[in-house]
Formats: C-alpha cells, sequence, structure tokens
C-alpha cells in the first residue's frame, strides 16, 4: 500500500482534471485529494457530483493568481504534492484573448510553484511537482515522423506558447531550486465532461441539434486522439513512478484527419439518433481556417510504454462509443454547460 500523501489537483472541475480526481480519490483511499480550482467557464462540480462527498476529497474555489490564497491551501492541507492541470485550454480562445492564457497558464504556474516552494522550504524528500503538458508544444509535424521527449518545442498559438512557457518554469525549478518536478506532454484528449467548444463534444452536440458543423479550412489536418480515461491512469503512473526532473509523451498512436474523424462521428451519431445512414452529413460546413492553424500532430509514447508500461486500455471504437452514448444520456449536463456565459462566446466566435 502506498504511503499517505496531501496531493493538491489543480484544474481538478475541468475535464482531464475531473477524470484524474475521480481516479485517484477511489483508487487511493490512503491520500487525501484537495481539488482546487477558480470554476471559470470550463471548471464545473457536476463533473464530481459522484465522489463530492468521498472522506478522502476536498475542494478549494481559489485562482491560481491569487497567492496568499495558494500559500493558504498548501498551509491548511499540508500539501506534499502538486498535479498541475488548471489551465486555459482552448486554441480558438487564446487566439481572441491571448492574455488570459499568459496570466492563468504561465503566471499562475509560477505563482503554484513559489507556493510549494515555500512550503516545501528545501525539504523535497516525498514531495513532487507534475506539471501537465501538451504535444502542441512542440509545433506541427508537416513532413511525417513523430513527436518525441527530445523534439524542440516550436509552439505556434498563444495557447501552446503559453504552455511551453510553463514548461520551461517548471524545468528551471527543477533546475535551479532542486524541485522534485515531472512533466507530460499529451495528445488531444476526448471522453466524457469534455467542454462542447472542442471538436469531438461541439460536433456531438451540435449534429443533436441539427446545427452546422464547421469545419476549419480544408478538413486535413490531423490529431492523434486518446480516450481521456486513459490519460488519467498514465497521470497516475507517471505520478508515482516517473523519474524526477524527466518529461513523457503521452499519445494513443491514432491518427485521424478531422474530415474523416468527422465522417465517422456523423455515421455514428446517425445511427444511436434513428435517423438514415449519412442524414447528417449535409451539416458539414467549410469555414475559414483558425489562423497558425498545426497540420499535424503526431505523439511518440514509446518511452512511457517501455519504461513505465502504459498503453492505451481501449481503441478509438471503443472510446468513442463510450464518449458518444455519454453525451445522449447526459443532456442535462450539455444544456447547462452551452447555456449562458458559453452561448455568449460561441456567438462571437470567428467562425460563426
Ligand atoms: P479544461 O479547460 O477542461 O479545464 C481547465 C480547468 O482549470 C477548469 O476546471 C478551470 O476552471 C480551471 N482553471 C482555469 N483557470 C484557472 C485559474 N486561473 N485558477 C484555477 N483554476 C483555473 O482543460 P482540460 O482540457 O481538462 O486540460 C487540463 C490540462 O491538460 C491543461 O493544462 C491542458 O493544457 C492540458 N492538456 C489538455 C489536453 C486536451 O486534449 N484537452 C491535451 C494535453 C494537455
Ligand atoms: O494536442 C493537445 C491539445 O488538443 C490540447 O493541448 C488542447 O488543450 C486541446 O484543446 C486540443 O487542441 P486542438 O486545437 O487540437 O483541439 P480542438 O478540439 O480545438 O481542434 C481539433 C481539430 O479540429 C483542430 O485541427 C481544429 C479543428 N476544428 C476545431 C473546432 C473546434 C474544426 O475544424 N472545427 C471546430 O469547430
Amino acid at each position: 500500500m502506498e504511503q499517505s500523501k496531501n496531493i493538491l489537483i489543480t484544474g481538478g472541475a475541468g475535464f482531464i482534471g475531473s477524470h484524474v480526481v475521480r481516479l485517484f480519490v477511489t483508487k487511493y483511499p490512503q491520500y487525501n485529494i484537495v481539488n482546487l480550482d477558480a470554476l471559470t467557464y470550463a471548471g464545473n462540480l457536476e463533473n464530481l457530483k459522484d465522489i463530492e462527498n468521498a472522506p478522502n476529497y476536498f475542494f478549494e474555489h481559489v485562482n491560481i493568481l491569487d497567492n496568499a490564497a495558494l500559500e493558504a491551501v498548501f498551509a491548511k492541507h499540508s500539501i506534499s504534492d502538486v498535479i498541475h492541470l488548471a489551465a486555459e485550454s482552448h486554441v480558438d480562445r487564446s487566439i481572441l484573448s491571448p492574455l488570459d492564457f499568459v496570466y492563468t497558464n504561465i503566471i499562475g504556474t509560477v505563482n503554484l510553484l513559489q507556493a510549494a516552494k515555500k512550503s516545501w522550504n528545501g525539504n523535497y524528500d516525498n514531495k513532487r511537482f507534475y506539471h501537465i503538458s501538451t504535444d502542441e508544444v512542440y509545433g506541427s509535424l508537416d513532413n511525417g515522423g513523430f513527436f518525441t521527449e527530445t523534439t524542440a518545442y516550436s509552439p505556434n498559438s498563444p495557447y501552446s506558447a503559453s504552455k511551453a512557457s510553463s514548461d520551461h518554469f517548471v524545468r528551471a525549478y527543477g533546475e535551479t531550486y532542486g524541485m522534485p518536478t515531472v512533466i507530460s506532454n499529451c495528445s488531444n484528449n476526448y471522453g466524457p465532461y469534455h467542454f462542447p467548444e472542442k471538436l469531438i463534444p461541439l460536433f456531438i452536440n451540435n449534429i443533436i441539434n441539427n446545427k452546422p458543423l464547421p469545419v476549419y479550412g480544408d478538413g486535413l489536418f490531423t490529431r492523434d486522439w486518446l480516450y481521456v480515461k486513459d490519460h488519467a491512469l498514465a497521470i497516475d503512473m507517471v505520478f508515482h513512478n516517473g523519474k524526477v526532473h524527466d518529461t513523457y509523451n503521452i499519445g494513443g498512436f491514432n491518427e485521424w484527419t478531422n474530415i474523416d474523424l468527422i465522417k465517422l462521428l456523423v455515421e455514428k451519431m446517425d445511427h444511436k439518433l434513428g435517423r438514415a445512414t449519412g442524414e447528417s452529413l449535409p451539416l458539414i460546413t467549410f469555414v475559414k481556417d483558425r489562423p497558425g492553424h498545426d497540420k499535424r500532430y503526431a505523439i511518440d509514447a514509446t518511452k512511457i510504454n517501455k519504461e513505465l508500461g502504459w498503453k492505451p486500455s481501449v481503441t478509438f471504437e471503443e472510446g468513442l462509443e463510450e464518449t458518444i452514448d455519454w453525451y445522449l444520456n447526459n443532456s442535462e449536463w450539455l444544456e447547462n454547460v452551452t447555456s449562458g456565459a458559453y452561448q455568449k462566446y460561441y456567438e462571437q466566435q470567428y467562425h460563426s
């Protein structure tokens, strides 16, 4: 049995964070799990309803830009470890409002590093600061190949530039102050509780409501999709067994062009909704491209497989099936998150 820990998980009310919190709360009853989240448009405590009363779960409604509040949380819960997921996560929003990404993703991360450094005060025994990052820091693979842990950083969007910067700060705290840091860079996640501004949940929601499916550019952009629960399992492994000061790439070896993925989604949704095969295909609408749109991402996940034994546990078919069923069975959740602030943002999107 693992020893007791008091783990701070930031961004635990968001998409990936809620899966990580649920996994840790249920799998490790000996750990105290403190979910720290500002509850932005993307954060939603409904995502954690099933575990909110667990005796080892705690919630702190705190913004990582608030230094005093961060320090208070470290002291109150005697935090021993950090798994940092809180971030502004949507590329399109970063094109509209880059500064929000600078504040939360860069300054917020440095604030968190500072709070950990101050609280741990040079005693790094049994401590760990784990930063969750993205493959987007590596830029775009236009001419084949894969991203490995040694690929040079070349971020193209304000989002990926802010994540690259936060990765560098985490690494620098490891080198400069000896903080036991570790970083992982993951490909595109999909699954339950994904906010319907990102491709898969947005298109599921639009197909349900017979709304246009806005395909950026020619639709021939490629992403490597990973089921969110498999990312959470990888995070569990890196947290417990990853080498300090190291980085791990996480991906599904599952590349799809957007247009092929969208056609598959339409086929599956039409079937589930009792529509004729291909009935929703006319919803596909080619719109102007995302500025700075990265052509292709593809992760080489050999290192985490060889060193830690991780590999995806579900196929894309299985994961997509579970995801579609989840959205069809959770229409109230979908309705709640697509009203209000989200709607206002959606209306001012440049592709509308
Ligand atoms: P998300 O947008 O669904 O959730 C982000 C969470 O962070 C929300 O709960 C939000 O309320 C919280 N948050 C935002 N700003 C905050 C602040 N200033 N203080 C405290 N909390 C704040 O994001 P996600 O898709 O779950 O991504 C989580 C992390 O994983 C991010 O760091 C992201 O860069 C990274 N990541 C995401 C993917 C993906 O495909 N979604 C892939 C690789 C890496
Ligand atoms: O690669 C990891 C990254 O994946 C994460 O770091 C980000 O947080 C996450 O949002 C995701 O970024 P993408 O930009 O790849 O995801 P998004 O769902 O926004 O877009 C996926 C692809 O679909 C991309 O090529 C743009 C395209 N797209 C997206 C939307 C929302 C469309 O064609 N139409 C759309 O309406």
